[in-house]
């Protein structure tokens, strides 16, 4: 079985970085072996994985516009063994891009590598999940940076703003080529949130795979700069379980 490649994106701050968080620990509970990329170019994805902050700007950043697979100078197999650091809650964390001084110059380089790497095949990897920096660009750019994803989860929370975003990226996804696109409703904090979501969503052609409740230690974890190891209310687990299930599930129908 070819690993999953799943790309996580959305507008800024609906919840991206914590929604990878919980998937990649989802996946890492039925026994997956999971690398999660951070493309944020202020990564923290590594915080919702249990690292420190000073741990996770400690993991090494991606080379930039490497060639990746044949003909290319390495494979995605050996940049995970040489960048990939393990996190405690169990997926292994790759940092592309991050951006340490003012001026630094744009960031394509690592996402050119990120893209090389999902189109390169993979030995020992089950999951692969890329936490997108907030915006379009990286969709829509020529040889956008998850052009060889084969599921987008679309995060929103519920704001027409968001759900607006998630419909412009959906079509998007749709030119690039990337297979299925699922929606992902999160901080609901109400049954109206939640119908909001079914009926935006479904207005604008998109599939909603799962609710996330607005979950206030999820925040207060976020305030106190600790994990969201203990943050797992039953509600928030089946949502996420929820998530896997129409992944496997629109996997199987695409083949
Ligand atoms: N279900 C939730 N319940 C409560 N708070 C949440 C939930 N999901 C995310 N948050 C909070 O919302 C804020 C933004 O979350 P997160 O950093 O995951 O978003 P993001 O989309 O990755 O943001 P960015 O665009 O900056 O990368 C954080 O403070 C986070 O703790
Ligand atoms: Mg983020």
């Amino acid at each position: 079985m070819p690993s999953i490649r799943l790309g996580i994106v959305g507008k800024g701050g609906v919840g991206k970085t914590t929604v990878a968080g919980l998937i990649a620990r989802a996946y890492v509970e039925q026994g997956q072996r999971v690398v999660a990329i951070d493309t944020d170019s202020n990564p923290n994805l590594g915080l919702s994985l249990g690292l420190t902050l000073a741990e996770t700007e400690e993991v090494p950043v991606l080379p930039r516009s490497i060639i990746v697979g044949s003909g290319g100078s390495t494979t995605a197999d050996r940049l995970i063994a040489e960048y990939g650091r393990e996190t405690p809650a169990g997926p292994t964390l790759l940092s592309a891009i991050r951006v340490a001084e003012a001026g630094a110059g744009c960031t394509c380089g690592g996402h050119a590598t990120v893209r090389g790497m999902l189109a390169d095949a993979l030995s020992d990897v089950d999951v692969v999940l890329v936490d997108m920096e907030a915006g379009l660009e990286h969709l829509s750019r020529s040889g956008g940076t998850l052009a060889y994803a084969d599921v987008l989860l679309v995060v929103c929370e519920p704001t027409r703003k968001s759900v607006l975003t998630a419909t412009r990226t959906s079509a998007l996804a749709d030119e690039l080529g990337i297979p299925v696109t699922l929606a992902v409703g999160n901080k609901a904090q109400s049954a109206e949130d939640a119908d909001f979501f079914a009926d935006t969503l479904n207005d604008n052609g998109l599939s909603l795979a799962a609710v996330l409740p607005f979950d206030p230690q999820i925040a207060a974890a976020d305030r106190g700069g600790a994990d969201e190891d203990a943050v797992s209310p039953a509600a928030l687990t089946a949502a996420v379980e929820q998530i896997l299930a129409a992944v496997a599930d629109t996997r199987a129908a695409v083949g």
